[in-house]
């Protein structure tokens, strides 16, 4: 005979939670995943501090020299689970097309067949911490609300820093208002009193991301790391928030947010995309250098914008996020001083080095402390001396190592970063990740012409995602790994909201591509980038106050060498020249992968693209 079945654990929701639907939700994923307990977190700074103390007990976080980084800690993941696994990640439509030719798609039906044996048991000898957080200022009309229920206390407490996460978000919700449901699992269930063998819990064979955007679910199975786990983030806030804006006429996008103020004090607001590991966190904390006096730049967000069209046919944007979880390698005080002090104290790193006196470390920090540590242990729990590094390549730290912080740290924070109203946005940057063929920085002469560039933008892959690196790839607005919907029908959302904004005879927001990556021919970057992309920002706000008249070229209109400020700076015009040049023979071939890339995106691919790629043709050989 078969032992009766346990007792399914009664649900005990706190007082505070009144929405019948959501109880009867956590209730039944309760059923279904087994969880050992149940956490309901209630966003306190005394609940995540005692998280952290757990996470410390459990051997998943080591608590950082408090003399040197105070409130900070640091976890290794499993060397298996280090970046967005983009093969294992669903965009589960009815329909196959819904998904378009760039995701990966299942029937909803066969995907909840496949992950229901999956999710049944999945929290065994676990607790269940049931996540409440707001992508957005609390209440305000433009936010919206996720329930995140995971067996991960690490993904617990980096949820309280990336998101308004919290009691307070059950009065938003109330008796009947709406969430999107999102379930995640590091997918290693625990045998009766059985104990971690490890301190990173995670599937090393099985994971599943899963969106279903019909339904406005997420399902995440046996991953711990970033963007698979911290289902606020690209699944919520990009994937399926990109449908919901298609649906309700908004855009969702992989983009930061800036603000720039000149000595005048006149304000400029900029969003820009560039793919994963391509600069967004960088550019939108940049410190104008030299040559610069009296500029500013403040940080709305670094990695995600939600921008709607208003009545006045202006485009206002939020940041849905409250924090940062950001590339730690290369961040240094040359290349981003503001992010290093954002990184003072209350961060957790994960997958950086560890130092001899409790600190963390990366590549990029010897630039500030003149020689590489005698001693380390890297993110694997190895030992790292700079001679085995020079024998074995070893890195010390994971090249997709991340910290996560509170927004408020940043020294350069916005006052605005957290206004419901959001902020006006004048510019939109396309920038790619190229060592050859695309320029420094052109203009289009269009909205359809920027729709163009931002559909075509090429990119070599990066640490951020599992897999190859350095190879280039299309990536479409920065949005290949996020859109939630067919590709061709996003171009086609794109080009319907500036036609709408046009008819109102509204002015849009100039639209501009950069390539801070071009190397030359000893593979160094030519381009300084960093604090200098500043110069190429001050000719983008010349552009729209009528004060830079440009050259045209075939692929947009190009700034002038003497249109830029060059003071602090060497730079000279045959260097300009190799980071600005247009290559025929190059373009040839690229136009080549934009042809092959329509082909792909056939079905549903606007024609105004087409006939754009055909007038960029014409131009490349008159
Ligand atoms: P995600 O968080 O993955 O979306 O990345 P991101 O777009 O925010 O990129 P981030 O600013 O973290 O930069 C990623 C890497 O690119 C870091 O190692 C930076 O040092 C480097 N980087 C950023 N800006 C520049 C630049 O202007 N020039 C060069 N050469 N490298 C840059
Ligand atoms: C990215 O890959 O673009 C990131 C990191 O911002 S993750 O949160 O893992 O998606
Ligand atoms: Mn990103």
């Amino acid at each position: 005979m078969n032992a009766p079945a346990p007792q399914a654990l009664q649900v005990q929701a706190p007082a505070y939670v009144k929405n019948p639907k959501l109880i009867a939700w956590v209730s039944e994923m309760v059923a279904l995943c087994k969880p050992a307990k149940v956490h309901w977190c209630d966003g306190s700074q005394a609940e995540y501090d005692a998280l952290c103390e757990q996470l410390v007990q459990a051997g998943t976080f080591k608590k950082l020299n408090p003399a040197k980084r105070p409130g900070s800690y640091l976890a290794w993941s499993d060397p298996s689970d280090v970046a967005r696994v983009e093969d294992r990640t669903y965009i589960c439509s009815e329909k196959k097309e819904d998904a378009g030719p760039t995701n990966n798609w299942m029937a909803p039906a066969e995907m909840r067949a496949t992950l229901n044996p999956l999710f049944d048991g999945c929290m065994a000898g676990r607790t269940m911490y049931v996540v409440p957080f707001s992508m957005g200022p609390l209440g305000s009309p433009i936010a919206h609300i996720g329930i995140e229920l995971s067996d991960s206390a690490y993904v617990a407490v980096n949820m309280k820093i990336m998101t308004r996460m919290g009691q307070a978000v059950y009065d938003v919700i109330g008796t009947d208002g709406e969430f999107v449901p999102c379930v995640h699992t590091v997918g290693a269930p625990l045998k009766d009193g059985e104990k971690d063998s490890t301190s990173w819990p995670c599937n090393p064979t099985t994971k599943y991301i899963v969106h279903y955007p019909e339904t406005r679910e997420i399902w995440s199975y046996g991953s711990g790391y970033g963007g698979n786990a911290l289902l606020g983030k690209k699944c919520f806030a990009l994937r399926i928030a990109s449908t919901m804006g298609r649906d309700q006429g908004w855009l969702a996008e992989h983009m930061l947010i800036l603000g720039v103020t000149n000595p005048e004090g006149q304000k400029y607001h900029v969003a820009a995309a560039f793919p994963s590991a391509c600069g967004k966190t960088n550019f939108s904390m940049l410190v104008p250098p030299a040559g610069f006096a009296g500029w500013k730049v403040t940080t709305i967000g670094d990695d995600i914008a939600w921008i709607k069209p208003q009545a006045d046919g202006s485009l206002r944007a939020i940041n849905p996020e409250a924090g940062y979880f950001g590339v730690a390698p290369g961040t240094n005080l040359l290349t981003n001083p503001n992010c290093m002090r954002s990184l003072d104290k209350n961060v957790i790193f994960t997958n950086v080095a560890l130092t001899d006196d409790g600190d963390v470390w990366w590549e990029g920090l010897e630039k500030d402390q003149g020689k590489l540590p005698d001693h380390l242990i890297d993110w694997k729990g190895q030992d790292w001396t700079p001679a085995i590094a020079k024998e074995t390549g070893a890195k010390a730290a994971h090249p997709n190592a991340r910290f996560t912080v509170a927004a408020t740290n940043n020294p350069a924070l916005d006052e605005a970063w957290d206004d419901p109203k959001g902020v006006k946005i004048d510019a939109i940057i396309f920038g790619g990740r190229r060592s050859t063929t695309v320029p420094l920085v052109t203009e289009a002469r269009n909205w359809t012409e920027g729709v163009y560039m931002a559909a075509t933008m090429g990119s070599e892959t990066t640490a951020a995602a599992f897999g190859a690196q350095g190879v280039v790839r299309r990536d479409p607005f920065a949005m290949l790994p996020f859109a939630g919907y067919n590709m061709s029908d996003y171009f086609a959302h794109w080009l319907k909201l500036g036609a709408q904004i046009e008819a109102q005879g509204a002015a849009l927001p100039k639209i501009f591509t950069t390539n801070w990556f071009r190397k030359d021919a000893d593979g160094k970057f030519v381009w300084p980038g960093y604090g200098e992309n500043m110069r190429v920002l001050k000719w983008m706000i010349d552009r729209i106050e009528g004060q830079a008249q440009g050259q045209d070229t075939a692929f947009g209109v190009a700034p002038q060498y003497g249109e830029i400020n060059w003071t602090g700076l060497n730079f000279s015009a045959e260097q300009f020249a190799t980071v600005t040049g247009i290559d025929q023979a190059a373009w040839n071939e690229e136009l080549k992968l934009h042809t092959a890339h329509f082909e792909q995106l056939a079905q549903g691919l606007p024609q105004a693209l087409l006939d754009t790629k055909a007038a960029l043709e014409a131009r490349l050989s008159a």
